[in-house]
């Protein structure tokens, strides 16, 4: 985005969430007034020490929601048939160059779709320079990535293929693998027609087989769809607290806590990232094989994010905002897993975030007491449903097929 179009955007955003912001404490405050002094039988939202908590129809007028149906894109329509074969493909180690590592490998099931590490391991003889995040509910976001460079399930699972930092493989090569696959020729002939496998058709599979990857029974949900109790009252108190004085629904809003903005907030890098010879190679390798200056390239030490998709420099050290969902099984948390808990991301906040020279205006010192603190942990833990464990499935075999 050009600088002066950024700020309007920044401005307007601003704009719009002190809106909300004001709006959500005039409900607020009217159903404090509203509340008499000696009530009969207290509200169903206020607890013993008298603190009022958002209703879930104050909770909609912020922008907050259950999920809904996917919109998968119009030319690629959810069918069973394609949801199988991508949960195949998903778990097939095939389409990497040493036929060792699937995208399964690194988003496990077990492990919430993630795989539980601060950076990434990477394609052997490599390791990644990013956090891995999970692929629950990812159907659900217009763009990919802790930089937002792909806009598509299916072109974020190419890429994964493709990448020298995760199965390495080429399009050629992966589609000669399929074809010699009989089982995978019949369903793919079956979803996309003759002529394949097509290595495009195969990340198209496996992002309708993502798309079926969504958050089930979490008591947020529960909470918005009516059952109050769903939410324990030290939760409620960090929901306000995260809508209010904490301003984290500035930039963690709608049914995903996200924007699908980008922010700095001056994450500080990991000791593994900065002194890992071999995650520097990666890093090295990221930033020059997405073309920055001779410059750029020789100063960088640390991750550029949105810099690296836009080359603007008020992007630098910007990323997108993550979903809050199921932070309960993602932990570590941030583009590089700098934190290994919710307290230390809370403790972060608090400090007023980290240090950049794109640092958001919308972050500084908070002033939290250590119960709100306690608080908003135990609002983000209520974002989390159960785990949702699909078994490896028993894979295909090559056979010649002349
Ligand atoms: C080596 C580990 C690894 C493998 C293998 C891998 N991923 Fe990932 N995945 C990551 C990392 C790390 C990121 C973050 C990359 C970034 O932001 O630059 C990511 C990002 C994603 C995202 C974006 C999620 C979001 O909310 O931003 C999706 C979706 C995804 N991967 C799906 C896949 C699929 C599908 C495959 C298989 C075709 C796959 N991944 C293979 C590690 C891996
Ligand atoms: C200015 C926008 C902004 C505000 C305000 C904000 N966040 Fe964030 N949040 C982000 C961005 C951007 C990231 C990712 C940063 C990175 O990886 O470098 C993030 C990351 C997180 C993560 C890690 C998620 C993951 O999967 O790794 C958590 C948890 C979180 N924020 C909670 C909060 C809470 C709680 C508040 C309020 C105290 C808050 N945020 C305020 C933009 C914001």
């Amino acid at each position: 985005m050009p600088n002066r179009t950024r700020w309007i955007v920044i401005v307007a955003g601003t704009g719009l969430a002190i809106v909300a912001i004001v709006v959500a404490f005039l409900i607020i405050d009217a159903d404090t007034a509203d509340t008499p002094v000696v009530a009969a039988t207290p509200t169903p939202s206020s607890t013993d020490d008298g603190f009022v908590a958002l209703t879930p129809f104050q909770a909609r007028v912020l922008g907050f929601d259950v999920l809904d149906e996917v919109d998968l894109p119009e030319d690629n329509p959810f069918s069973q048939a394609k949801a199988d074969l991508g949960r195949l493909l998903f778990f097939d180690p095939r389409l990497s160059a040493n036929s060792s590592i699937s995208c399964a490998s690194c988003h496990q099931p077990a492990q919430g779709w993630a795989d539980g590490l601060p950076l990434s391991f990477g394609y052997a003889g490599s390791v990644h320079w990013r956090n891995t995040p999970t692929v629950i509910n990812s159907a659900f976001h217009p763009k990919q990535g802790w930089d937002g460079k792909a806009l598509r399930l299916d072109i974020q699972a190419q890429g994964a293929m493709k990448s020298a930092v995760a199965q390495n493989v080429g399009p050629v090569m992966a589609e000669e693998r399929l074809r010699q696959i009989p089982e995978y020729v019949k369903r793919f002939e079956e979803v996309f027609g003759p002529g394949g496998p097509w290595f495009d058709d195969a990340s198209r599979a496996i992002a309708v087989f993502e798309s079926t990857i969504i958050s089930t029974n979490v008591p947020f949900d529960r909470f918005m769809e009516g059952d109050e109790s769903a939410l324990s009252d030290s939760a409620k108190r960090g929901f306000k607290l995260f809508t209010t004085t904490a301003g984290c629904s500035a930039c963690h809003r709608g049914r995903l806590f996200t924007d699908e903005d980008f922010h700095g907030l001056g994450v500080p890098a990991p000791a593994d990232f900065s002194e890992d010879p071999v995650r520097q190679i990666t890093f090295r390798y990221e930033v020059r094989a997405r073309g920055v200056t001779e410059d750029v390239y020789r100063a960088a030490t640390d991750d550029p994010g949105l810099y690296l998709v836009t080359k603007v420099d008020t992007d630098y050290g910007q990323f997108r905002t993550p979903m809050l969902r199921e932070l309960g099984q993602t932990a570590p948390y941030m583009h590089n897993g700098a934190f290994a808990t919710l307290e230390e991301v809370i403790d972060f906040y608090d400090r007023g975030g980290g240090e950049s020279p794109n640092l958001d205006p919308l972050i500084s010192p908070l002033g939290l007491s250590s119960q709100d603190k306690a608080d908003l942990v135990a609002f983000l833990e209520s974002l989390t449903g159960d785990s949702i464990i699909i078994e490896k499935p028993e894979l295909p075999p090559y056979e010649v097929i002349q």
